[in-house]
């Protein structure tokens, strides 16, 4: 993933440039005057409007209109629903109505094909959070709108593109599925509307479009999740529940030489070393200056991964797949996963799985990726699911705090806390906020993080670093 940097001198720079005269005139009345207020321009916007409207047809043979109804596909998909294959496809992208729980379809974009024998993955999809029933429907109409309508005709999610130029729809052959004009141009790509799923030369922005992936719910419920994976000016960022932050990049170099993040695009960048191209997947920053040049190294392997696609997973974890056309059997390799427990070559871990905010569910104690304990008042118990918290309460003499000693919050190591502050203010903010579980201290530093939701507790085996839990006073 390439990040495009800018100055910050350059931000004040305003990116959209309004050089085609048919879209400055879908602008409300009043930027239009901002614009210009000649006659000249309303005149050119009358005859382009003319113009595009009356071509404004999508020819017959490339509007279509699916109905969810028929026969299921019998081959195995990720998350093991079933489906209906549509005939919308450029190998390995299919589109699709699935089900995971009944009568509920997602209308998604699918890759792999039956050939490869290995399970196909969903990359896209139009509705997370809204299915569709039985006898829905898929549609792009004459006027270049593309919808997706329930059996009862209420419209589920559209392009919104009716009368804007549209004269084809296309899947190319990356996975980004398209609009075109009649310039070429794409009035629309589904690139612009990813969920969990990043493909090759697909962007995240930090303005201007997409700027986070959200993870799914479960593999039964697909609603927006808990996580987010998101763009930032200064720092590729992972979130739970939006504001607690369990990793991020630090690029140094952005501080120092005062740039910002711009985009961030899912990348292959070839390289070579003695007699083997290698093909390195990655997500960083890149260009704006010969000296900065940082950037997430997702991997490297040696056939052309073109056909990959980042995921941020049901669990927070963010990996990577990379996808080999015209195999049999072993079309899919995990390239690379963000939390891992496993060791690279120097025996260090890149980073651990305890730092996933539910690696050991509600109340867990995590260690080297495993979960070692229990945390109770009356002591460290062993693991199990069911480990956790009882609620406090909120009236102040209804609890009190017991000390867990070398153990952190999934949040600390990558945010700085309030402070430096005395332990006893720390408390204290906890103790007068009653959604407050407990809070975090370092000694050494005299830093501060309060925590609504305790989760996965890291063992640091330093001592200071120490854990206050809220519990009820029986
Ligand atoms: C990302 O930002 C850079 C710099 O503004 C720009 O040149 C590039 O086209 C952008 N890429 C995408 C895909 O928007
Ligand atoms: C529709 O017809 C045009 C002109 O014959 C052709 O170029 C185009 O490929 C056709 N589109 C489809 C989807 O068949
Ligand atoms: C779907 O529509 C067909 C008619 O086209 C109808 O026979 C069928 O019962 C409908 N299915 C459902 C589940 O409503
Ligand atoms: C990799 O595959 C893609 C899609 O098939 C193709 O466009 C690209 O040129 C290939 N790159 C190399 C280096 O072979
Ligand atoms: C404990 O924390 C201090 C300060 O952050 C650090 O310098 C030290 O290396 C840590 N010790 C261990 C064993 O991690």
């Amino acid at each position: 993933m390439i990040v495009f940097l800018s100055n910050v001198a350059r931000n004040t720079v305003v990116y959209k440039t309004l050089s085609i005269i048919p879209n400055t005139c879908n602008l409300p009345v009043a930027s239009m005057a901002v614009l210009s207020s000649s006659l000249s321009f309303i005149f050119i916007c009358f005859i382009f409007r003319s113009f595009y409207i009356s071509n404004a047809i999508v020819p017959v043979n490339e509007t279509f209109h699916y109905v969810n109804q028929g026969d299921f596909g019998i081959y195995d998909s990720e998350y093991a629903p079933t489906y209906r294959p549509l005939p919308p496809f450029t190998s390995p992208f299919q589109f699709c109505f699935y089900n995971t729980t009944p009568n509920a379809y997602t209308l998604a974009l699918r890759m792999g094909t039956r050939r490869d024998q290995t399970l196909m993955r969903w990359v896209w999809e139009a509705n997370r959070g809204k299915p569709v029933r039985e006898n829905a429907t898929f549609t792009l109409g004459s006027d270049g709108n593309l919808i997706l309508a329930d059996a009862d005709g209420r419209i589920v999610w559209q392009t919104n593109t009716a009368n804007k130029g549209v004269v084809g729809f296309a899947i190319l052959s990356n996975g980004n599925v398209v609009l075109r004009n009649s310039a070429g141009n794409f009035v629309w790509q589904s690139f612009d509307s990813p969920t969990d799923t990043l493909l090759v030369g697909q962007t995240l922005r930090v303005r201007g479009g997409p700027t986070k992936l959200v993870s799914r719910e479960s593999i039964t419920n697909n609603v927006n999740g808990a996580y987010s994976f998101v763009v930032e000016p200064k720092r590729l960022a992972l979130y739970y529940k939006n504001n607690m932050r369990y990793w991020s990049t630090s690029f140094t170099d952005l501080d120092k030489d005062n740039l910002n993040i711009v985009n961030a695009t899912l990348d292959i960048a070839e390289t070579e070393y003695e007699e083997n191209n290698f093909h390195i997947v990655r997500c960083g920053l890149d260009k704006f200056s010969s000296t900065v040049f940082p950037y997430l190294n997702l991997g490297t392997v040696l056939y052309n991964s073109s056909l990959s696609y980042l995921r941020l997973g049901i669990d927070g974890n963010l990996r990577l797949y990379t996808y080999r056309a015209n195999v049999r059997g072993n079309a899919w390799t995990l390239l690379y996963t963000l939390f891992d427990r496993r060791m690279n070559e120097n025996g260090k871990i890149f980073e651990d799985e305890c730092q996933l905010p539910n690696r050991c569910g509600k109340f867990g104690l995590c260690e080297d990726s495993q979960c070692v304990g229990c945390p109770t008042p009356n002591g460290v118990f062993a693991w199990s699911k069911d480990c956790d918290t009882k609620s406090p309460g909120c009236k102040t003499s209804g609890f009190r705090y017991y000390e867990l000693k070398g153990v952190d919050h999934f949040t600390v190591k990558h945010t700085t806390g309030d402070g430096p502050v005395k332990k006893s203010d720390c408390e204290s903010k906890c103790t007068k906020d009653c959604k407050c579980m407990g809070y975090f201290y370092h000694t050494d530093k005299s830093r501060c993080w309060i925590a609504y939701e305790l989760k996965t507790l890291t063992r640091v085996g330093n001592s200071t670093s120490l854990a206050y839990i809220k519990t009820p006073v029986s």
